[in-house]
């Protein structure tokens, strides 16, 4: 069949080419080549010079072409080296693969030599190494052996297989593990061994149950290779052991928290028989009053389960008894003992035994607050509790004895920074996760006087204007005492300070409750410009803080005097101020100057002079703020004797406030001119004044006239009684009617009334004579200098208007 599928490979390839090999085929298969090699050879493993075996020289290897003709499908197990015509494994030889069992294991194939189309029959023997070991069907067997069992008691084992032929396969058994065991190997047919088990004596199961013993196969390769398989030999039982628990006693720890059907503990017993025998049944039996009813015990599987829940706190141990008993009514005992152990279940508990609520800000540190005490149900370090108060208050706990804390204040207090406090007390146990209880001191510091009034100011000043109402409020001032009631109400004061002899009481006066300063009286700029002095505070406490504060009070100046002139002086009665001005004087000669003074101040004194009415318009010029008033131009024949000025002197203030003075100037040279003149102008202004002038003038002149009457009659009387007493005695020639003639009278009537015409202004009035180029500036300061003496104040008739 392997030609025919060359053929039908070859076929495939050509019709043509398939004809001429098919020509040759028969005729050429004559030889056949025959080697041999072991199996398990490496891939590439010389087999044969094929090349030299066919004939064919190695030189013309390639014009021979030859190769392998191998199936379609089949695996190449051999290659033709192109180079040498050597033959070479392609593949790894299995026999054992290839051939199975068979004894003999030969591959065949062809060689084509395609010069000669020519096929050579190649066979290739691949011989048996030992390269399988034996092998057990399974790896272990079990085998059942009763206790009862006597000595050469028999047992037949697995056997083994090997692959390899001949003494490459099995060639014997041995048997190891126990001492109480022989192997017995019968011969069978075709040589094939058979193991078989004896048993040496009687087995005690409760002695050992179970022997574990190896069975290796051998076979006779070289180096030889074996196989092994597990014996395990079971003892079975003969009914004869109670029941034993593996602990005399079980003691377990439980936390209190675990839940309701958790598996606290297994118990177990082992009983040694098998089947009911060894068949063993839990019971719980109460031992101790400890016991409660909580725990489950399973009868099969001795587990101990929780039913109810469990706490430290109410029992810390349960104790219990158990039983386990088998089927053939034997029984064992142990004990369960459960010991709980403590959670942080509990949190600290704080009492506060006392506390005050309130304490003075001025108690010292270390002042007892409150006392209390810890306790926490727990145990060990989960009821060790530790108290605390927060850091940033000023209090710190102090331990006292066992679990009593006091809490203390750690410096001193101040309540106007905080007045009242939330003491949070904390307690916390060591527990993990610790638990911890607050609890809250509401305490309430109590004031001391301990901050003295502060004014909101370190000084004060204040402005009022003057003429103020009386009573009006001026101004107020405040202070702030941070302290608490009584100690904070201030009361406000001025303190008097002895400077000179103003009384400061009778213009100001402080409203001690609110501060508020109100003016007693009216002030006047012009009499007080400014007040300095001291305001104090001083609270109620006791005893009392006060402070004081400096304050300084400024009176504004209002416009509320008018301008006074002092000169010329103003009228009082009637007669004016007279200046003289030379007919030859030059323009801007000075004639006089008006001087005026204002007791205000600033602005409001600040004075200007306005000419406002005049006799020759433009004759005379006043300075604006000099008051002077010069001539313009010079004087001509033709401008009036007297001229008469008003001036208008007005100050700065809002509103403006004003005088104004008549000046009147008179055009001449020299007095005398100005006497003659003035005696015809005399008092030419007032009418109604002049009116009582004349009267008084009248009157003294009648009674001058009376007089004068009365003492020439009484100088006619005596002289008659002289004359007839001493005839002799004469007068010195002058006749008496001369003497008291009425030209004398006449002539002193006349002086007399000039003068009066001339002192009728004032008490005051002067007459300024300037001499001629000399330029006459008046000021006060020179005015005794050039003042002349008064006419009047010489001349007694001047007091008869008085009569
Ligand atoms: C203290 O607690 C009270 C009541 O909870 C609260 O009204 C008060 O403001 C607290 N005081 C302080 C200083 O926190
Ligand atoms: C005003 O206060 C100062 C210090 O603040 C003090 O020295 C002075 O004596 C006080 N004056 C009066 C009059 O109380």
């Amino acid at each position: 069949s392997m030609q025919n599928t060359l053929r039908l490979w070859n076929c495939r390839k050509g019709i043509l080419q398939c004809l001429i090999v098919m020509g040759f085929s028969w005729k050429a298969i004559s030889g056949q080549i025959h080697y041999s090699i072991p199996e398990e050879m490496h891939k590439g493993s010389f087999v044969g010079n094929i090349a030299k075996d066919l004939g064919v020289d190695e030189k013309q290897l390639s014009n021979h072409g030859l190769r392998i003709i191998s199936n379609v499908g089949k695996i190449h197990y051999f290659a033709l080296n192109a180079n040498n015509g050597h033959l070479q494994t392609s593949e790894r030889i299995d026999r054992e693969e290839i051939c199975g069992r068979a004894e003999k294991c030969i591959l065949k194939f062809q060689v084509l030599n395609e010069y000669k189309l020519k096929l050579y029959g190649i066979e290739v023997e691949i011989i048996d190494i030992n390269d399988n070991a034996p092998q057990f069907p399974v790896g272990e067997q079990e085998v059942e052996i009763s206790e009862m069992s006597a000595s050469g008691f028999r047992v037949p084992l697995m056997e083994a297989h090997d692959l390899d032929l001949g003494i490459n396969s099995i060639q014997g058994y041995q048997l190891t593990g126990s001492g109480h065991f022989f192997l017995d190997v019968q011969m069978g047919e075709n040589g094939i061994q058979h193991p078989a088990l004896l048993l040496k004596e009687p087995l005690d199961r409760e002695e050992q149950s179970v022997y574990d013993l190896i069975l290796t196969a051998t076979d006779g390769g070289d180096p030889f290779r074996s196989g092994t398989a597990q014996i395990k030999v079971r003892v079975l039982d003969a009914n004869d052991n109670a029941p034993i628990f593996n602990q005399p006693i079980y003691e377990v720890t439980v936390k209190e928290n675990i839940p309701k059907g958790s598996t606290v503990a297994t118990v177990s017993a082992t009983d040694l028989d098998e089947g009911l025998n060894g068949e063993v049944k839990y019971s719980l039996r109460k031992v101790t009053q400890f016991h409660s009813p909580q725990f489950l015990l399973n009868s099969t599987t001795g587990e101990i389960t929780l039913t109810g829940s469990l706490d430290y706190e109410i029992s810390s141990l349960h104790e219990f008894e158990v039983e386990a008993k088998d089927g053939g009514g034997l029984s064992d005992r142990s004990k369960v003992i459960i010991t709980i152990t403590d959670l942080n279940d509990n949190a600290p508990e704080l009492i506060v035994n006392y506390f005050t609520s309130s304490i003075s800000e001025s108690s010292p540190a270390g002042t007892v607050i409150a006392i209390l005490n810890v306790q926490d149900q727990d145990s060990g370090v989960n009821g060790e509790v530790t108290c605390s108060v927060p850091n940033n208050l000023p209090f710190r706990l102090e331990r006292s004895v066992d679990d009593f804390y006091s809490l203390v204040t750690a410096g001193t207090l101040d309540r106007e920074h905080m007045p009242t406090f939330n003491i949070t007390i904390t307690g916390t146990d060591n527990g993990i996760p610790p638990l911890s209880t607050t609890t809250v001191i509401a305490l309430q510091v109590l004031d001391t006087n301990d901050n003295p009034p502060v004014f909101e100011k370190t000084d004060y000043t204040f402005y009022l204007v003057e003429n103020n109402h009386r009573g009006s409020l001026i101004f107020s001032l405040r202070a702030n005492d941070p302290d608490w009631e009584e100690n904070a109400r201030i009361t406000y004061s001025i303190i008097e300070e002895q400077t000179g002899n103003f009384p400061l009481s009778s213009y100001l006066s402080i409203n001690s409750e609110t501060g508020a300063v109100y003016a007693l009286n009216s002030f006047d700029y012009e009499e007080i410009q400014e007040i300095r002095f001291l305001v104090k505070a001083q609270d109620g406490g006791s005893p009392p803080l006060s402070s004081n504060v400096s304050v300084t009070l400024f009176i504004l100046d209002q416009n509320d005097n008018a301008p006074e002139i002092l000169y010329p002086s103003p009228p009082t009665d009637g007669s004016t101020g007279i200046e003289l001005a030379p007919r030859s004087s030059e323009p801007g000669y000075l004639i006089t100057k008006v001087v005026a003074v204002d007791a205000d101040s600033g602005q409001n004194a600040w004075l200007s002079y306005q000419l406002t009415k005049a006799t020759e318009p433009g004759l005379f010029t006043l300075g604006l703020h000099t008051g002077e008033i010069r001539t313009s131009r010079f004087l001509l024949e033709k401008d009036a004797f007297k001229q008469s000025l008003v001036v208008l002197v007005k100050d700065n203030g809002q509103p403006p406030l004003s005088a104004s003075v008549t000046v009147t100037v008179v055009l001449a040279d020299n007095i005398p001119d100005t006497l003659i003149d003035l005696s015809n102008i005399s008092v030419p202004v007032d009418h109604t004044s002049d009116l009582t002038f004349y009267l008084v003038v009248a009157v003294a002149f009648v009674s001058c006239l009376f007089l004068t009457f009365l003492l020439v009659l009484l100088a006619i009387r005596f002289h008659r009684w002289r004359k007839s007493q001493l005839w002799s005695i004469t007068f010195g020639g002058a006749p008496v009617s001369q003497f008291v003639g009425i030209d004398g009278v006449r002539a002193f009537l006349q002086s007399y009334c000039h003068e009066v015409s001339l002192t009728t202004g004032s008490r005051k009035s002067q007459l300024n004579i300037p001499k001629a180029n000399h330029t006459n500036i008046y000021t006060p300061q020179q005015n005794s200098e050039n003042e002349l003496p008064s006419v009047s104040s010489s001349f007694p008739c001047r007091d008869m208007r008085g009569w």
